[in-house]
């Protein structure tokens, strides 16, 4: 059997790729593009919320958003390892990254203003990132499928962590009550952009369908997660920023506002509130960082001359 076909049925019987199997390099190549996306985002999300840390309002609430930001360094972790699978070198990765030349979500460069944001981003921003990514534990490539069934354990205390601390807040002060509803205004809209563009503009989901890497299109996620959202969104007590938000009964679905487009390509492509900051920061801790590396490796390369000469 030819090797494309030996790929193609594979797929077709819901099997998974590994790292030692022949994929056609368009696939390679898209899956790269994929994981490195993720694995950015993951540690560009580090910072939003890394911006509170010493200013949360007590140790509880430290110690928990400690974790979580641990736990998205963590994801960007698995998530190199994952790109190496395929070859991709992570240095390589982590130099595009800093230079502003491959992508990560639109999400992480809108401020945090108040601690309210932190249970918004828990709440919303994670509870997109699982709609997003539950269906890529069923992904055609193995090394991603299974990093992401532990991503996605990890990101539902990370949703709950966020709503938790919403309803907290909600049943203290007036004050209290009006940081939540301000930041669901703030957080609402990008969050929904998280899904990417709509399914007719997005340019990689039908090849992605097809090798089973992705199972939904973008806007069938995005459905999914406003129709998971709104009775959240009540029993909190809190208003979604969207006059056109209503049941449809005939569809089965909530119907929603026009998502500003513009306003995503403008963040997309490097305009947002904080691109700048996020990058420089990355820069930064990297440039920051690089003795840690050196010395990590010249430990690993004396540990394995000590094993050869044994
Ligand atoms: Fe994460
Ligand atoms: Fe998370």
């Amino acid at each position: 059997m030819n090797l494309q076909t030996h790929f193609d049925r594979t797929i077709e019987k819901d099997q998974r790729i590994e790292p030692r199997d022949w994929m056609p390099d368009a696939y390679r190549a898209t899956l790269v593009r994929m994981i490195a996306q993720h694995a950015h985002s993951e540690i560009i999300g580090m910072q939003p919320e890394g911006n509170w840390i010493t200013r949360a309002p007590s140790l509880r609430r430290k110690a928990i958003l400690l974790a979580k930001v641990q736990d998205e360094a963590g994801h960007g972790l698995y998530l190199y390892s994952a790109a190496e699978t395929l070859g991709a070198d992570r240095d390589e990765l982590v130099e595009k990254l800093i230079a502003g030349k491959q992508k990560y979500s639109s999400i992480f460069n809108y401020p945090t203003l108040t601690f309210a944001d932190v249970g918004v981003i828990g709440w919303l921003v994670d509870g997109a990132a699982i709609c997003n990514q539950v269906p890529l534990c069923r992904s055609s490539y193995g090394p991603y499928a299974r990093a992401m069934i532990r991503i996605c354990k990890e990101e539902s205390f990370h949703q709950r962590q966020g709503y938790e601390l919403l309803m907290t807040m909600m049943k203290g002060t007036e004050e209290q009550r009006r940081m939540v509803q301000d930041a669901t205004n703030r957080w609402w809209w990008p969050s929904l952009m998280m899904f990417g563009p709509p399914d007719a503009e997005s340019a990689h989901t039908e090849r992605s369908m097809a090798w089973k890497i992705k199972r939904h299109t973008n806007d069938e996620l995005r459905q999914k997660f406003v129709d998971m959202t709104v009775p959240q969104a009540e029993a909190l007590g809190v208003t979604l920023p969207d006059p056109q938000l209503r049941w449809n009964a005939e569809r089965g679905h909530y119907d929603f506002g026009e998502i500003d487009w513009a306003e995503f390509k403008r963040v997309i492509s490097g305009n947002g509130p904080c691109n700048a900051q996020r990058l420089a920061r990355r820069r930064a801790a990297h440039d920051n960082g690089a003795w840690v590396r050196e010395a990590a490796a010249a430990h690993a390369a004396k540990r394995a001359e000590r094993t050869v000469a044994a």
